[in-house]
């Protein structure tokens, strides 16, 4: 086989959904998907793989003589802050092999999700700009920065094309969060159908930059697809859907289900999502490569309660 694409951790959130769709686009034959158990419903080429294992991952690399990576497996912002340096270690060794794997192997492009993590004190909390001051606070968000930065070292030194976005907080009715501190935007979607009242672990007035499945899907897909010097920004793109808080996606879910109720319990990931942006400028992935989001709250919600229905 050649010219095939790997995906590591793509039984997450995330990899579900990127899988189907790179396997509708390039074709099933030509999508390793991989993660550290097996996935019993995908329906596809499956390989077993920890991405902290450089060994495991050459092998893979040569046997499908794969030529495009899309880097997912990571532990996430809210899990991560229960073992920091366990968190550090998974999102920085595995990428780190990536790299390197991709490097000696013949790998030519890799895609790397980054996140509105990165972001810290220093950073404007509205409209926060793609270039600006980043001291996150989370084992998550440190990886993160990190991760940028080597993405844009191997890109200047070894001429490795990795592309990267930084995605705000994802939703999506195809699968579940796996401990994010933005897992409360899918959380209670989920509630509103089942008609039971939603324990939010976030303040009411907590903002946070969204952004839908479909969007985020989109927006992979379309970054590593455009031509090459497009991509003038090799840490990482910022990406913008729609900002709102738990109070505008309660309010918006009330309009469907006017009985709707949603508690306000804050937990330690409010502390997360306080020093996170609220909004955040991406004019330069839309002047770069033309990305714009299709996506605001209210046709999330719609899409959202019409999917889960179902
Ligand atoms: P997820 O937690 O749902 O899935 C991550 C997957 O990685 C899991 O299936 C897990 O088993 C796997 N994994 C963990 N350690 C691994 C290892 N050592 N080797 C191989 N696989 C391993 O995450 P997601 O929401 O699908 O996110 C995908 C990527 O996008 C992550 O890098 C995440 O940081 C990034 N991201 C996600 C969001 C979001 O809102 N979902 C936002 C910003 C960035
Ligand atoms: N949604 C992710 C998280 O909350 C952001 O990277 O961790």
């Amino acid at each position: 086989m050649s010219n095939a694409i790997l995906i590591t951790g793509s039984n997450g959130q995330l990899g579900t959904v990127l899988r189907t769709s790179l396997q509708q686009k390039y074709g099933k034959d030509k999508v390793i998907a991989s993660d550290l158990r097996p996935s019993p419903n995908y329906d596809g080429i499956f390989e077993t793989l920890d991405a902290t294992n450089e060994e495991d991952l050459a092998t893979i690399i040569k046997k499908y003589g794969i030529k495009e990576i899309y880097h997912l497996a990571a532990i996430l912002s809210a899990n991560g802050e229960k073992n920091p340096l366990a968190s550090w270690n998974v999102n920085m060794m595995a990428f780190l092999n990536v790299l390197e794997a991709s490097r000696l192997n013949g790998v030519e492009k890799i895609f790397y999700p980054s996140s509105i993590a990165v972001f810290g004190e220093s950073a404007a909390l509205e409209n926060t700009p793609n270039d600006t001051f980043l001291d996150p606070l989370t084992a998550y968000g440190i990886s993160k920065s990190a991760g940028e930065m080597w993405a844009n070292y191997y890109f200047h030194k070894y001429d490795l094309d990795v592309r990267s976005l930084r995605y705000p907080g994802v939703i999506g009715y195809q699968s579940i969060p796996g401990g994010g501190t933005t897992d409360y935007a899918v959380e209670i979607y989920h509630s509103a159908v089942k008609e039971e009242a939603f324990n939010c672990f976030l303040k009411e007035d907590e903002t946070l930059p969204m952004i839908f499945m479909e969007d985020a899907i989109r927006a992979t897909i379309e970054l590593m697809e455009a031509p090459r010097e497009k991509i003038k920004i090799r840490t990482s793109y910022n990406l913008a859907g729609a900002s709102f808080s738990p109070k505008e996606v309660a309010a918006s879910i009330k309009e469907i289900y006017p009985r709707f109720e949603i508690i306000y319990a804050p937990d330690h990931r409010q502390e997360i999502a306080a020093k996170w942006p609220n909004s955040i400028d991406d004019s330069a992935a839309r002047n770069d490569w033309g990305w714009q989001a299709e996506y605001d709250l209210k046709k999330m919600t719609a899409t959202m309660i019409e999917k889960l229905r179902r």
